[in-house]
Formats: structure tokens, sequence, C-alpha cells
């Protein structure tokens, strides 16, 4: 049998407890073990007068079978106080069961103001204020289990409990935002609808019914959702007489109703009525972003059917005023700042298509190669809170609905290849606001900084639909500007067939739009199936684009500029067709399949070959290995034979600074009478290691252990590992400062 669920050391506070529900849960707690605060203001059930006795009789009644109880006379409406009363008799608090509760039932037209109140005041108030008063203190504890008492009367509506009702709904609704709020406290918050019979209940119920219908029928429920070892959270059950069910949301999959620049009509809504209201393949959504997520999915089908992307400029009768958008340019949302380590720039080269079918691309997904390297495109996803998270409501002057945003074109300028790994910190202004018509584009700029020193800018298009048409500017100078790509054939063509997970791989990276994964979410937006991220596509693009011109080198990438046209579906073969002019490569990506142009008029414009060797900085330069590789070659000198005949091996040296490989090494212990130079191995290295400078010194210095650091990944060694324990010898010999 399974073993008894017990509170010992945890402490209840039930409300209500004087009578009816609240006092068998208080009796049940205690009998397993609680500290329970039996709180009830011991008025009648319409809530007037007030006294202790109804409160003392259950805490007399637990303490008399063996349980530890104090009572609290006041009324929920003084949360603190009941939650004071907790502290000071048991020294703290773990679980919260809202229960008290009167009725003022009245038709509607003959509720009064303070019906009204009353019935607010202790259920739905009352509950928000006890529930404040426990909340630091679960959370500091990291833990607590709240229960909020609704009713069927709020889940269906009852003749007569209007204000009740609407109460009861009410904690429904608090209910459902304190199990997200609480969740990562371990702070679980559960309602229930009971039915029982109390005296709350006599006046509507039979009496031999009200007899069946036992409090003892639901408190189990109420102990089970409160015991630390249930993760129930956020749920909602009706209960009574022994039988329990959980209630949940159903949506029907509904109709679009309107065409991409049609005015939506009555009558359209009237003629997809049957579909809008049949609730068969309903969906059963549980979070808010489904909600937000589906309606952002239903704009682009209706804009992406046109086929014309999120930019184009036709005027929509349907237009909504949007005044001061002037106010909105220049304005600067919240800094923030984006960490990141190799797992996730290889998990970002995975997500856009870097495999190791493709030797080019190895040193994009594995950080032992000896040029890892970050892809550059993985700039947008150290930009791309900025416009993820809310902060795009508070821009001043726009009355943004975040459920009515499109991403329709995208910039990234790179000033220096990304680090491997790096915490940057991105700064992000509202570059310009311009008026296309159909809806405005808000330019968001963000500026990525790695202390002082700027690495990327990108430049965000967002496309408002539907707030366009109040005459504002249509171009401005801040755009970085889609350019058509030339009227000839392609230069050069690269494919690569996306695989049925790549929107699932991609979203690690950050996008977690459930649009992108999830069949129900994708179908009530009007997809056959979820798409893939637009910013997917583009990083498969930009890949393309490297390995086609610059033969992967991510040196002599400099920006990159596309515009989102279609949607691809995973599972879908991407066609990168590419044009060369000069250092910029027009390209533009079709879905092979349906010959759909997917990004269009789009460019990588690249660093010259040339500027990339006068840039790269003499090899070595300010790095403190250099010194101890100068002191070992001059060592070896005199004693280059004797050490040759013992290790017989080249090492390579890769010398990373700021996450980036700022020298390279060579230690030929094998050829000759030995050799140290900088540069890489002329012949081939039999182990290749890389390692931070500063790391390097820490080893040299014996501050660091080489196999430690090894292990915990500091120290990278590819080709025969074994060989570097002989490293040890060198330094131990000939590297002492
Ligand atoms: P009850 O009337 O026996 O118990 C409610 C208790 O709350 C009473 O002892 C009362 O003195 C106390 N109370 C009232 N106002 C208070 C305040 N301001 N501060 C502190 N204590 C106060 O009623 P019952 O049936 O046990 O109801 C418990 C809860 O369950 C209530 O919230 C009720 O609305 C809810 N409920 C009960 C149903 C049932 O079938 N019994 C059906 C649906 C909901």
């Amino acid at each position: 049998m399974a073993s008894p669920l017990r509170f010992d050391g945890r402490v209840v506070l039930v409300t209500g407890a004087g009578g009816g529900l609240g006092r068998a849960y208080a009796l049940a707690f205690a009998e397993r073990g609680a500290s329970v605060v039996v709180n009830d203001l011991g008025g009648d059930f319409k809530g007037v007068g007030k006294g202790s006795l109804a409160a003392d009789k259950v805490v007399e009644e637990i303490r008399r079978k063996g349980g530890k109880a104090v009572a609290n006379y006041d009324s929920v409406e003084a949360g603190e106080k009941l939650v004071k009363t907790a502290l000071d008799a048991f020294g703290r608090i773990d679980v919260v069961v809202n229960n008290a509760g009167i009725l003022r039932d009245r038709s509607f037209s003959r509720i009064s103001d303070e019906d009204w109140d009353l019935i607010h005041k202790v259920h739905l108030r009352g509950s928000f204020q006890v529930t404040r008063a426990a909340w630091d203190h679960m959370k500091k504890q990291k833990f607590g289990r709240i229960i909020m008492t609704s009713s069927a009367s709020g889940i269906y509506g009852n003749f007569g409990q209007a204000n009740y009702s609407a109460a009861k709904l009410g904690l429904l609704g608090l209910a459902n935002t304190l199990a997200i709020e609480g969740q990562k406290n371990n702070i679980h918050c559960n309602t229930i609808a009971p039915t029982a019979g109390s005296r709350m209940t006599k006046t509507v119920l039979p009496e031999d019914i009200l007899e069946a219908l036992k409090p003892d029928y639901v408190a189990p429920l109420v102990l089970w959702l409160c015991h630390e070892s249930c993760e129930e959270n956020g749920g909602l059950f009706e209960v009574g007489a022994g039988w329990i069910g959980k209630l949940r949301w159903e949506r029907s999959l509904g109709a679009i109703v309107r065409q991409r620049n049609q005015p939506m009509t009555p009558e359209a809504v009237k003629a997809n009525w049957r579909k809008i209201c049949d609730f068969e393949n309903a969906s059963k959504p549980q979070k808010i972003e489904e909600s937000t997520g589906s309606i952002i999915g239903v704009l682009s089908k209706i804009d992406s059917d046109g086929g014309v992307s999120a930019n184009h400029t036709s005027h929509a009768a349907s237009s909504k005023a949007t005044s001061g958008s002037g106010e909105a340019v220049g304005y600067t949302l919240p800094s923030f700042s984006s960490a990141y380590t190799e797992l996730e720039t290889i998990m970002y080269a995975l997500g856009v298509g870097a495999s190791v079918k493709e030797p080019k691309d190895l040193k994009f997904i594995y950080e032992g190669h000896s040029d890892f390297s970050c892809l550059p495109t993985f700039g947008v996803i150290i930009a791309q809170k900025s416009v993820m998270r809310g902060d795009l409501v508070e821009i001043p002057g726009l009355s943004i609905d975040l459920a009515k945003i499109l991403h329709g074109e995208q910039y990234l300028e790179l000033y220096k290849p990304l680090p491997r790994t790096g915490t940057l910190r991105n700064e992000t202004v509202v570059a310009d606001v311009l008026d296309k018509g159909s809806g405005l584009v808000i330019l968001i700029d963000v500026y990525s900084y790695s202390g002082k020193e700027l690495i990327c800018y990108n430049q965000f298009s967002l496309f408002l639909v539907g707030s366009g048409g109040i005459g504002g500017k249509r171009t401005s100078d801040k755009v970085k500007e889609a350019v058509a790509i030339p009227n000839r054939h392609p230069d050069a063509v690269l494919t690569d067939t996306t695989s049925l997970n790549q929107a699932a791989l991609y979203r690690l990276s950050g996008d977690w739009n459930p649009l992108h994964i999830d069949p129900n979410f994708a179908g009530l937006a009007g997809f056959n199936k979820p798409i893939l991220h637009g910013l997917c596509t583009f990083g498969f693009s930009a890949r393309h684009v490297l390995q086609q011109f610059a033969d992967s080198d991510v040196s002599r990438f400099k920006a990159i500029k596309a515009r989102f046209a279609k949607p691809v579906y995973p599972g879908q073969t991407l066609k990168t067709e590419m044009w060369k002019e000069g250092n910029r490569i027009h390209f533009q990506t079709k879905a092979q399949e349906t010959g759909n142009i997917v990004i269009s008029n789009a460019y990588v414009d690249l660093v010259p070959t040339s500027d990339v060797l006068a840039k790269t900085p003499s090899e070595g330069e300010e790095l403190q290995s250099s010194l101890v590789f100068e002191e070992i070659g001059r060592r070896l000198k005199d004693v280059g034979h004797e050490v040759v005949k013992k290790v017989n091996a080249v090492f390579e040296w890769h010398i990373t600074k700021d996450g980036s490989v700022a020298a390279k090494w060579t230690v030929d212990l094998k050829n000759g009478t030995g050799k140290v130079y900088q540069g890489p191995a002329k012949g081939s290295a039999d182990v290749t290691i890389t390692l931070s400078d500063d790391d390097f010194i820490g080893v040299v210095l014996g501050k660091i252990d080489p196999q430690k650091a090894f292990f915990s990944g500091r120290l990278k060694a590819k080709g025969n590992i074994m060989l570097s324990l002989k490293l040890q010898t060198i330094f131990k010999n000939y590297a002492k400062l």
C-alpha cells in the first residue's frame, strides 16, 4: 500500500474553518501531522456578526485528538493578521486554503451595492489579502501550496448569484496567474469547485442529500493538492460526494473571416458562424502563448496568402489612427545582456543546418576544432530578446498590440567575428517609424557590446499590421534597404534539405513561438502544419553564401540584409540562388518544392580579402604565452636532442583571447633537435591544443592542472591526446620563467 500522505512540520492556514468544509480540512490536516491555524470570523452565512466560538470549537476538537492548532478570529480581509498568527504560533506558513465565504443571493436587478461589495470583499479580496501575506514567506522557503475555492455557480452561472458567480470565477483568474508566478519557487495554486452539505447549502439542497454530501468527501482532494509530492499546479477541479473531475478550456478551430486589404464585415462573421462555433477537432489551449501565438499566426497567414511580404506598401482601408508615432523615434528600450557558451553557438549552427556531411561546417559544430567559429548570423540571436520581450508595448506614441506584429526584414552587421563564447550587452533604440498605409514599419536598432567594444548591430523591421494610413513619412535614411537581385541567371546555387525537426531544433535558440512546433496552433493560424522560423531560413542562406564565396571564413562576413517573403515548412528543400557583384553577394532563397521565393531582395556583404589580411594583428602580439614559447625555444636549443628522444611529438597550440584564436604556435619535439615557432605546424601536428592565453599561463605557473582543465573543457586537445601528458615534462623543465 502507498505510504500515507503526512504533513508533519507543515503549517496550514484554513480560512473559514469554524464549520462546513473548512472545519473538515482543518481536522484532516491536523490528523496527518500539520500544525493548523483555524481561522473563522464567526458571523452568520450572510456575513453578519462575529464571534470566537466557531474557531475555538474546532481548535478544541483538534487538540482533544492530540493535534496542534491555534485559533484566529479576524476577517480574511485582514490577511496579514491571519498569517501573523501562523508565524507567531508555529514560525512558518506552508499551506493556505482560501475557504471562507458568505452568500448574499438575489436576482440580478435586486443586487445592492452592499451585496456586491461584501461578496467581493470576502471571497476575492479576502483570498488576495491572505495569499499575498503568505506569498513572500513561501517564496523564501521555496515551498507553498494554495487552494482557491471557486464554485459551479461561477463556472456555469446560477440564477440569483450574479455577485457570487463573478467573485468565484475571479478566484480562478487569480489562481491561474499565481500558478504561473509561483511555479519557479515551488508554489502551486489550484482551484476547487466543491459541493457539500453545509449551512451555506442548507437553503438550497434537500436534507437527505445534504446529509450524504459530507465535507469529508471533499477534504481528501484538498489534502492531496497541498501535499509536497503533488505536482499539480493551475488546475481546476469539481469535487463532491466522493467524485473528482478536472476542467479545462476548449477552443474551436474557428475561421478566418477576412482577407488581406479587405475590410472585415459582420456579414462575413455570420457566414462563418457555424464554423466558428464547431467544436469538432477543437484544441485545448493551456497557456496564454497559445492564444497570442495563434493570433500572430493568423496575421502571417492572411498576409502571406496575398503573396506579398509584410513589407508591401498598398493602402488598406482599415488603418487605425495612431497618433504621435514621432514620440517613439529615439525611444530606448531597457538594455539587457545575452550570455552564451559553445553550447548555444553549436545548437544554433545545427538549427540552421550546419552538418557533419559538409566538411566546411565542422568548425561550427565541434568546439574542439582548431578553428571553431560562431556563425555570424548568431548575431541576431544575441539581439532578438529586444523584440521578443514585452517591452515593445512601452514605446510611447505607439499602441503596439504584440499579436499584430510581423517580422518583415532583418539587417545584421558585424564589426568583428563573434566570440566563441561571451556576454554581450545590448542597447535598443527605436530608429524610426514609417507609414506604409496598410501598417506601420517600426525600425528597432540593437547595438551589442562586449565591454565597450561594439561587436554587432541589428536592425529588426517590424510590421505593425493595420496601424498605418496616418499620413506619416514613408521612407527614412535609417532604413537598411533591401536590394533587388541582378537580372541574370544566378552565379551559384546551393541547396539544403531541412529536416522535419528543423524548427524543433531551431527554437532551442530562443524563439519559442508554438507556431513552429504545435500542429494545433499552426492549424488555428491557418497553416497545414508548423512553419519554419524565417530567421532559420535566413541562417541557412547566410551559411550558403559564406560557404560558396568566403570558404566559410567568418572573418569575411560583414553584413546581411533579408526580407521575409513566404513561410517554409520543415522538411522542404531550401535553394539559395547567389549573384556575386564585387564584395556584395546578392541572394534569394526558394522553397524548391513550390518554387516560392521565401527570402527576397537579400544580400551579404563580404570583407575584401585584402582587408582581412591587413586587419589580422601580427600573431601573438600582446599575449603572455608568446613570452613562454620564446623562452621554451631558447632553452630547448641546448637540450633539444635529449627532449626529442623522450617526447617524439609535434604540438600545435591555439592560444585564444576573448574567445577567438589569437595566435598559433608549434612546438616540434619530433624532428632534428626540436624547434619552437609561431604559426601552425609545418607538416602535421600529433596533437593540437587549444586554450586561452590566461589558462596557458596558469598551466605554466602550475596553478592550473592541465588534466583537470581538459576534463572541464577549458583545455581542448585534438589528435593523440595521450601525448599531451608528456607536456608536463616540458613545462616542468623548460618553461619556468
Ligand atoms: P460555511 O458557511 O459552512 O463555511 C464558511 C465559513 O467561512 C463560515 O464558518 C464563516 O464563519 C466563515 N467566514 C465567512 N466570512 C468570513 C470572513 N470574512 N473571514 C473569516 N471567515 C469567514 O460554508 P461552506 O459550504 O463550508 O463553504 C466553504 C467555501 O466553499 C465557501 O467559499 C463557499 O463559497 C464554497 N462553496 C461551497 C459549496 C458547497 O456546496 N458547500 C459550493 C460551492 C462553493
